[in-house]
């Protein structure tokens, strides 16, 4: 988690040039105090750490001390169910000034936890099944990791993944571009891209990283207006 944001921080100062970078304001929102922690860890200049829970804790303008210009909500959205999901993106469009972007990256149907192609199957007959039904969110019903991946989890010794499993929730929701596109455009965005996608920051080994099969749903959504509305 620490490589990603110091990828996404160096990333944001780079393309925004020495003045604004000295301007930069990043605040990193968790529910875990041990990640949070993590973040502080890597002692990156700018950044405020807040504990919040998604969706009734999402920060407000208050709390984060003015609007946002960029939000970022990576590989989190599918912990939540359909609803949370649509609360927490109103509340980013709610956070953003006018032009403002809200990055979304979850878990896509192509997700296959350790390489298992089994567990995989499994989630995407369901979200199969509930498409046909016409469901808003068809991989609402949730998979436990933990169930599903008894196996792998048991046999596995790689610290950065043990660490990882002891935080598994029992709830993973699979999510696809359709459905997080139409939440997105119900909360008032206009849609820049929704594909499928990679996610760079899990362990080796825990996603099975096959060509033409990117694990992860990515959205990126703006909010159109102007800075003077
Ligand atoms: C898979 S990690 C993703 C970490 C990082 N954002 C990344 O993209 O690599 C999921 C993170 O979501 C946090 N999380 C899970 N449920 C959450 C919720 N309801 N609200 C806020 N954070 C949550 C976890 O504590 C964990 O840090």
């Amino acid at each position: 988690m620490g490589g990603v944001q110091k990828q996404l921080y160096k990333k944001l100062n780079s393309s925004m040039g020495a003045h604004a970078a000295r301007a930069l304001r990043i605040v990193a929102v968790d529910c875990d105090h041990g990640h949070l922690q993590a973040v502080e860890a890597l002692g990156l200049p700018g950044i405020k750490t807040m504990f919040g829970r998604l969706p009734d804790e999402f920060p407000s303008k208050e709390a984060v001390g003015g609007s946002a210009s960029a939000i970022l909500i990576s590989e989190v959205l599918h912990f939540l169910h359909g609803k949370e999901i649509e609360s927490s993106i109103q509340s980013a469009y709610d956070l953003l000034v006018p032009g403002g972007r809200l990055v979304l990256s979850t878990v896509s149907f192509n997700f296959k936890p350790f390489g298992n192609e089994a567990a995989r199957s499994k989630m995407r007959s369901t979200y199969q099944a509930n498409l046909v039904k016409g469901l808003k969110w068809p991989g609402s019903d949730g998979f436990d990791l933990n169930a599903l991946c008894k196996d792998e989890i048991e046999r596995t010794t790689t610290p950065e993944i043990k660490e990882a499993i002891a935080r598994f929730p029992q709830y993973i929701h699979i999510i696809g571009p359709r459905e997080l596109r139409q939440a997105c455009v119900d909360a008032g965005f206009e849609i820049e891209v929704a594909c499928l996608g990679d996610h760079p920051g899990y362990p080796a080994g825990f996603t099975a990283r096959q060509k033409g099969e990117f694990e992860s749903t990515h959205v990126v959504a703006v909010k159109r207006g102007s800075t003077n509305n």
